[in-house]
C-alpha cells in the first residue's frame, strides 16, 4: 500500500512509523487512521520486526482527531460508521509498540500514545484531552486509559478543564516512562526499540500481554495469568538459551522459538 499520511521504514529489526500530515499537525483523519492501522498490522504480522516505534513531528505527535472531518457528522453518521472503533486495533498489536512524543499529543493524539506500550517524551511534549472545549469528550479510550495511567483526580481535571500538561508533569503522573531532550527523542526511542527487538519476540509478546492483563482483571486473576504464562515459557527454546547463556557467561542467541 502506498501511504500518503504516514512514513514507514524498517531500521534493522525495528519498524518506524512517522505520522506525516504537517499541514494539520498530524490530526487523525480517516485516511491517516486507515493507513496507520494497515502499517502497524503489517509490522505486527512480520516476524522479522521485534518492536515498532510510532512518532510524529517535532511540533506535534498528533493534535487530535481531525476536527474538520468530524464537525459535520450527525449522531447517525458516527453510530453507523462506528467512529473510532477501528482504532482499537492499535491497542491489540502484539509486537511491542513505543510512542515517541514530541510537541502536542492532544485528544486522539494523547489517546493514540496511550494505546502504545509506553510513551517516551521529548522535553517539549504537551499532553491533553481538550475535547470538552469542542463540546464532546475523549472518544478513543481517553476517559479510561488516562484514568488508569494517572489516577482519577488528574484525569478528571484534564478531561473537565481541557488543560495541557507538560512533559515533567506527565512523567510525575506516570503517563510517560521518561523524558529525553527533544533532539534525542528518536535516537532514544530507536535505542529502546532495538534493545527490545533483540530479545525473544514471543517472550516479549507474552510479557506485554501479561502486563496488559493488569488493566483488565483483578490482582489475583492477573497473578494467576502471570504464573500460567511464566510456566509456559519453560516450553520455549529461548528460556533454555537465555538461562544457559547466563550460566556460560555469554550473550544469548534467541531464535524466537
Ligand atoms: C483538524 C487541526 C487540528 C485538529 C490542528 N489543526 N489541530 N485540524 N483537527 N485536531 C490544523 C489547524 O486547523 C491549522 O490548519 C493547522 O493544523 C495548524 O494549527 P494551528 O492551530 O494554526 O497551530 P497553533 O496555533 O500552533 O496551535 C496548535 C494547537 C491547536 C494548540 C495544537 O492547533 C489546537 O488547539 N488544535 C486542536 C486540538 C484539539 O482540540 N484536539 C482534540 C481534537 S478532538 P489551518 O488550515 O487552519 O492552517 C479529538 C476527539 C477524539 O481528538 C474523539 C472524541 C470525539
Amino acid at each position: 500500500m502506498a501511504y500518503e499520511t504516514i512514513l514507514v521504514e524498517t531500521r534493522g529489526n525495528v519498524g518506524l512509523i512517522t505520522l506525516n500530515r504537517p499541514e494539520a499537525l498530524n490530526a487523525l483523519n480517516n485516511q491517516l487512521l486507515d493507513e496507520l492501522i494497515e502499517a502497524v498490522g503489517t509490522f505486527d504480522a512480520d516476524p522479522a520486526i521485534g518492536c515498532i516505534v510510532l512518532t510524529g513531528s517535532e511540533k506535534a505527535f498528533a493534535a487530535g482527531a481531525d476536527i474538520k472531518e468530524m464537525q459535520p457528522k450527525s449522531y447517525m453518521d458516527v453510530f453507523k460508521e462506528d467512529l473510532f472503533t477501528k482504532a482499537d486495533r492499535i491497542a491489540e498489536t502484539r509486537t511491542p509498540l513505543i510512542a515517541a512524543v514530541s510537541g502536542y499529543a492532544l485528544g486522539g493524539g494523547c489517546e493514540l500514545a496511550m494505546m502504545c506500550d509506553f510513551i517516551l517524551a521529548g522535553d517539549n511534549a504537551k499532553f491533553g484531552q481538550p475535547e470538552i472545549n469542542l463540546g464532546v469528550m475523549p472518544g478513543i479510550g481517553g476517559t479510561q486509559r488516562l484514568t488508569r495511567l494517572v489516577g482519577k483526580s488528574k484525569a478528571m481535571e484534564m478531561c473537565l478543564t481541557g488543560r495541557m500538561m507538560n512533559a515533567e508533569e506527565a512523567e510525575r503522573a506516570g503517563l510517560v516512562s521518561r523524558i529525553v531532550p527533544k533532539g534525542e527523542l528518536l535516537e532514544e526511542a530507536m535505542k529502546a526499540a532495538s534493545a527490545i527487538a533483540d530479545k525473544s519476540l514471543p517472550i516479549a509478546m507474552m510479557t506485554k500481554e501479561t502486563v496488559n492483563r493488569a488493566y483488565e482483571t483483578t490482582l489475583s486473576e492477573g497473578v494467576r495469568f502471570e504464573r500460567r504464562v511464566f510456566h509456559s515459557m519453560f516450553a520455549t527454546h529461548d528460556q533454555k538459551e537465555g538461562m544457559t547463556a547466563f550460566t556460560e557467561k555469554r550473550e544469548p542467541k534467541f531464535k524466537d522459538e
